[in-house]
């Protein structure tokens, strides 16, 4: 015992790289980070009595990928390799760093045996897949370099688009924006029957942002700024490669979108103004296609795309591009630092060459190839279990998510992410369908303040009620002080650590953030069953609106400022600790997760 606390402090010391600093002097989001890593469990062992019908070793090492031309960038890559199973059970993409492809079917019992060469913790998660808990990447399961975790599950989910990406808490980012990630594509028998475009008429899209140095250096080193807005890059990488271009015949493909960013939103949309055709989402393909102007895709969010080139001739060209939008960072914020920038929600960025909510190409498509016989887009998709109000446990008393956010203190129900620190209303009795309520415990104008009082005792943690008093003046000054000064020197001038350790100085008097959250829950896919917003954010939600999409399963979903949002979710099959979190990955690594305790 003594031997494991002494190895996991010294751990600890060194990825915070604080080792001089004395521990009761750290923020509490750091002090977590030491008190899970004393949590470390032994890595869990093959059973015998398990007989896969799938099984995968896989590695999370260092490697070197070429990615831009000139020098060739060092990143962290999942490698992978078949060892039992269908061909084309591992599917490497073409000239990316990024994981390869795991091609599985519903009712597959799979192994995958994953070590770790880092010299950090780490663990898998298998985002989307419904799995037991300790099979689901919890952070405590972190293993150490060379150790194995080995996975055992049977898949569960209907025919969807998952991810897999570490999951150690607070070097989640970094671990993901080095790049491990891959896609898990699950096929069933009521999708085969669709006889959707398969091959190469089926296109995994993981859709990234990075900033590259001038050596080519893919670097992690997110200020204080970039913990608390998402570290954003100035780059749009496809499938871990810049500048994608695809040759096309005049015919449907079908094109499977996983944002796979730490922190950028994008707002998906055709250069020509051609509405957007979805048929699935997070959890699986919708019951009847939807068309909208527009999709907003999130971190961690999937989009099924039917993009039908028929009738286009030889030489035409598209562009995928995310549209202008507003309303993901602070507006307040937005406003003063951009300044004369139109007061656009990319204010914050403007000292960066890809502000957040401007509008940039994300790949192109070219018709090189005229031919006449296209799938059709069928008219019905599929079919699953929809809840009602009726069939949850708790229709008048929703488990709150109150997302607050407070400089050095990314909360929900308003606590900080604290391995073994379950609350009574993340007590979740198995076999359940529950009501859940996310809202903004301290929601800027509009918000919620009203809905607070439902997160019991919520509000007593760092970064607590302040806030609230400060809405007149007090506010004002502090921001303007902070978010001015420090923060202006942060940004405009290269973003250095001290600039952005100056922001916060400057904030730390008690000043409210209002931003947008992709909000993630682990296990089961949920309903999104309403949404509505704050009177004060009208005008931003608007470039935002009409992009999202309700009708399907879910396991992210983006809540914007001042926005509430009810969903109902299932939580079967299996017991134990299942996270749920902020997918903006700083704001994660930050604190913005909890445990649910399902029992
Ligand atoms: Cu992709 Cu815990 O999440
Ligand atoms: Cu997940
Ligand atoms: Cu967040």
């Amino acid at each position: 015992m003594q031997n494991r606390i002494d190895r996991s402090r010294r751990r600890f010391m060194c990825h915070a790289g604080l080792g001089a600093l004395a521990v009761s002097a750290l923020p509490g989001w750091v002090r977590a980070m030491e008190m899970q890593a004393m949590a470390k469990l032994a890595p869990n062992r093959a059973s015998p009595g398990f007989n896969p019908d799938v099984e995968i070793d896989m590695a999370a090492q260092p490697g070197l990928a070429s990615i831009l031309p000139g020098p060739s960038t060092q990143v962290v890559q999942y490698v992978a390799q078949r060892v039992k199973g269908p061909d084309g059970t591992v599917a490497e993409l073409p000239g990316s760093y990024l994981g390869p492809l795991l091609r599985l079917h519903r009712g597959q019992k799979v192994r995958i045996n994953f070590r770790s060469k880092l010299a950090e913790p780490t663990i898998v998660h298998w985002h989307g897949l419904h799995v037991p808990a300790v099979m689901d990447g919890h952070p405590m399961h972190v293993i150490d370099n060379g150790e194995t975790y080995v996975y055992e599950f049977e898949v569960l989910n209907r025919a969807g688009l998952h991810i897999y990406h570490p999951h150690p808490h607070e070097l989640l980012g970094k671990q993901l924006y080095q790049g491990l990630a891959g896609g898990i594509i699950v096929n069933d028998e009521e999708e085969s029957k669709l006889e959707l475009p398969s091959g190469e008429y089926e296109i995994p899209i993981i859709i990234q942002d990075r900033r590259f140095d001038a050596q080519n250096r893919m670097a992690y080193v997110p200020t204080m700024h970039d913990r608390m807005m998402g570290y954003y890059g100035d780059r749009i990488l496809v499938n871990g490669r810049p500048e994608m271009a695809l040759d096309v015949a005049s015919r449907a493909y079908r094109l499977r979108f996983l944002n796979g960013s730490n922190a950028r939103i994008y707002k998906l949309g055709w250069s020509d103004g051609t509405p957007i055709t979805v048929i699935g989402v997070d959890g699986g393909l919708l019951e009847t296609p939807e068309t909208l102007p527009y999709v907003m895709l999130a971190p961690g969010e999937r989009l099924d795309v039917w993009a039908d080139f028929s009738g286009r001739a030889k030489g035409s060209e598209f562009t995928l591009r995310s549209l202008p939008f507003q309303g993901v960072l602070p507006k307040m914020a937005g406003r003063m630092m951009g300044g004369g920038m139109g007061g656009m929600g990319g204010g914050m960025m403007a000292g960066m060459a890809l502000p957040v909510g401007s509008d940039f190409p994300i790949f192109k498509v070219r018709v090189t190839r005229t031919t006449s016989d296209s799938p059709k887009l069928p008219g019905h998709l599929s079919s699953f279990k929809r809840y009602t109000l009726a069939e949850v446990a708790n229709p008048a008393k929703p488990i709150p998510i109150g997302i607050s956010e407070a400089p050095m203190a990314m909360l929900l129900n308003g606590r900080p992410y604290k391995f073994d620190d379950v609350q009574p209303n993340e007590r979740i009795p198995v076999d359940t369908v529950q009501l859940l309520e996310i809202f903004h415990a301290h929601g800027g104008e509009g918000g919620g303040h009203g809905a607070a009082t439902q997160s019991e005792g919520g509000h007593g943690g760092a970064g607590g009620d302040k806030p609230q008093g400060g809405m007149g003046g007090g506010m004002m000054g502090g921001m303007g002080h902070g978010m001015m000064g420090g923060g202006m020197g942060g940004m405009g001038h290269g973003g250095g650590q001290s600039g952005g350790m100056g922001m916060m100085g400057g904030m730390g008097g008690g000043m409210m953030l209002s931003m947008a959250h992709p909000i993630h829950l682990h296990g089961q896919q949920f309903q999104t069953i309403s949404r509505g917003i704050g009177a004060g954010e009208a005008e931003d939600y608007a470039t935002v609106k009409d992009g999202f999409i309700d009708s399907g399963l879910k396991d992210t979903v983006l809540v914007m400022p001042g926005e509430k949002v009810r969903i109902i979710k299932p939580f079967q099959d299996f017991k134990g600790l299942f996270v749920y979190h902020c997918h903006n990955i700083e704001h994660e690594d930050m604190g913005m997760m909890r445990d649910f305790l399902v029992e």
